[in-house]
């Protein structure tokens, strides 16, 4: 098979300034993996707008990919996860960006995957989801992978190093397969809804689908988009909201689930389709093959 990279593919998106952001992003990722090693055994960083303990590496990713951003002129303003307010540069730059810039950071000491997660729009958030230009994941596994869409098809890189640093073709206009393989939740079982619950062992019992989890929401659904399947982070008893954000998380992996075929749901409605003022707001998270997608929330309903 002839080797494109990932700078040859961008060249048919229509959106160059798009185009190249992503590649700026890509190349940020040489400096991000190599900074793992030495950070993975470091102290708790601070304490995150979510009053979570956030690591150390997030803390320097962050700070990483907002310099760069800087740097890139493309940015106007980033969104983060990690940042209590967003930070805003040039108002003449054409982007703004959400970012979860290190996600799954409970698998670094344990050198499970971890990843990132971004979403690219032209116009100010709040904003739905359909107005995303592109959006993208990277997963930090025994490869380093990068996953996109910006309007037409997802597309999957891996990352080379002989030489020159370059991402090169996996797989073009990915599919996610019906019927689903696989399946992966977050949460605590004994905390999720009911309804949710049932659903689980439909899929186990029934479907004969084989529970996979990673931990990390990047490697759960990546594994969804090539085997077929579903990962949720559902609605808890105690917290209906459950855990992961709309805006870092939820939307920019919806678009590429909706891209390839799947479908997302926050138990209701596409993540897509969520209008949200809050820009930290957390949702309910369901997503993976059409059918199954459209048979939870058909029972979730009921
Ligand atoms: O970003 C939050 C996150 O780390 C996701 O990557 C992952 O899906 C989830 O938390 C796991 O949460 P829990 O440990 O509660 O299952
Ligand atoms: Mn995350």
């Amino acid at each position: 098979m002839p080797e494109v990279t990932l700078e040859e593919h961008l060249h048919e998106v229509k959106d160059h300034e798009a185009a190249k952001l992503i590649s700026e992003i890509a190349r940020m990722s040489v400096d991000i993996r190599m900074e793992f090693p030495q950070r993975m055994a470091a102290k708790k960083g601070e304490e995150n707008k979510y009053g979570e303990m956030a690591e150390e590496l997030d803390v320097w990713t962050n700070n990483f990919y907002c310099e760069e951003f800087k740097k890139s002129g493309l940015v106007r303003a980033v969104y983060s996860e990690e940042l209590k307010t967003p930070v805003r540069f040039s108002e003449d730059a054409p982007f703004v960006v959400t970012i979860d810039p290190l996600d799954g950071s409970s698998n670094i000491r344990s050198n499970n995957p971890i990843g990132a997660i971004i979403g690219i729009y032209r116009k100010e958030i709040p904003t739905t989801g359909r107005s995303l230009v592109a959006s993208l994941y990277k997963q930090y596994g025994p490869m380093t992978t990068l996953v996109y869409t910006a309007g037409k098809g997802v597309h999957e890189f891996v990352k080379f190093r002989k030489g020159k640093m370059r991402y090169c073709l996996v797989e073009e206009n990915i599919r996610v397969p019906e019927p689903g393989k696989v399946y992966g939740m977050g949460g605590s079982p004994l905390k999720w809804i009911p309804k949710f619950r049932e659903f689980v062992k439909y899929m186990e019992e029934e479907k004969k689908m084989k529970l996979r989890y990673c931990g990390t929401f990047v490697g759960d659904f990546n594994q969804v988009l090539h085997y077929g399947g579903m990962f949720a982070y559902p609605a808890l008893i105690d917290k209906p909201e459950g855990k992961l954000r709309l805006f870092y998380e939820g939307i920019p992996m919806a678009n590429i689930i909706e891209k390839a075929g799947g479908l997302s749901s926050n138990g209701k409605i596409s993540l897509l389709d969520i209008e949200c003022e809050d820009p930290d707001a957390r949702t309910p998270l369901y997503v993976g093959s059409k059918e199954l997608i459209l048979e939870l929330v058909e029972r979730l309903r009921r």
